[in-house]
């Protein structure tokens, strides 16, 4: 991949973002990602590289757009697998709190796992404590690990767990090791990439949420040298072949990082749509708007956050029509 996609693919989330955040608060959360999707699927065709959607929308029948399989961008460039979540947190814009962004992951095709649309385990923490996590190991045993590796004791340890009944254990278990919780209400995604910068305040994330988060959740963290495990949850029949068909023996088989992405590049791209704790939500100023973003590549390890001004009287299929 060249490097100056990294470059490329801000456009699209920032388009995204631009598009999305004006559904701010305002309770429509098909709305705002519809609008996302519009916005991030019409950049996409002016990147110049040969795509497939592996991690999208929905299968072709389902949805119109970004639908997996569909091709993007420009034609010539290199061949890529993309994975795209035009809206992570769509109850967060409907509601107007943290952490909604949009995000796509990239790589060379073949190298992103084709996630199916059901849930996944995971455990996802930052560099410090790449190499120290196991998914099957009890969880005092995982913040024992990252404790160490971070040199702080486990309570001054914070677990970012979504809150949801299913996590009760978890919780409970986190609690009892004498960690400290921060409990989100949606947005694992923002929650893993958090672990890997230190100034969030998160160690570790733990706990079950989408299976196309995953993915695009450990090609963030591949980049920063952080590491993530998951595992599929089946919910159904239905499910677990799924599971079967995509190649894996054990459906429930720990899926290493190198399993959910291959190879030694890849690109993550992410922009704020509301505000988060590493990068803002899109601020409006009459025709002006700016824009948070975040995006980095395995290759070169580079990690950059990226400001973004922009003319809206130039970009006028981001204004939101009522
Ligand atoms: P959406 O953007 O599709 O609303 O997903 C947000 C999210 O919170 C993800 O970050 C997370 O992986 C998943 O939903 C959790 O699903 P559930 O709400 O069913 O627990």
């Amino acid at each position: 991949m060249e490097r100056s996609l990294t470059m490329e693919l801000v456009r699209v989330t920032e388009a995204a973002a631009l598009a999305s955040a004006r559904w701010m608060g305002r309770g429509q959360k098909d709305e705002a990602d519809g609008a996302a999707t519009s916005a991030m699927r019409a950049v996409f065709d002016t990147v110049p590289m040969q795509g497939t959607v592996v991690i999208g929308e929905g299968e072709m029948d389902e949805a119109p757009m970004l639908y997996i399989g569909e091709k993007l961008g420009q034609g010539g460039g290199p061949e890529v697998d993309i994975a795209v979540d035009p809206l992570e947190g769509t109850n967060i814009v409907a509601k107007g709190t943290w952490n909604a962004m949009t995000v796509l992951a990239v790589a060379d095709r073949g190298n992103l796992l084709h996630a199916p649309d059901m849930y996944m385990d995971k455990i996802a923490v930052g560099p410090e404590a790449a190499g120290k996590i196991d998914i099957d190991a009890p969880i005092i045993d995982n913040l024992r690990a990252v404790a160490r590796a971070k040199g702080k004791d486990i309570s001054d340890l914070v677990a970012c767990v979504m809150d949801r009944e299913r996590h009760a254990k978890i919780i409970h278990e986190i609690r009892e090791a004498g960690a400290r919780i921060k409990l989100i209400s949606d947005g694992d995604v923002a929650g893993a990439i958090n672990t890997a910068f230190e100034h969030t305040g998160v160690d570790i994330l733990f706990g079950i949420g989408g299976a196309p988060e995953g993915v695009i959740a450990a090609v963030a963290l591949k980049c920063m040298g952080g590491d993530f495990q998951g595992r599929l949850v089946p919910g159904n029949e239905e499910e677990l072949a799924r599971c079967k068909k995509m190649g894996l023996a054990d459906p429930r088989q720990v899926l290493l990082l190198e399993d959910l992405v291959k190879g030694d590049d890849c690109i993550f791209a992410a922009t704020g749509v509301t505000d988060g704790e590493l990068i803002k939500g899109v601020r409006f100023s009459g025709t002006k708007a700016t824009t948070q973003s975040l995006v980095m590549r395995a290759k070169s390890g580079t990690v950059r956050f990226i400001e973004g001004q922009h003319r809206l009287e130039r970009k006028p299929e981001f204004v939101m029509k009522d």
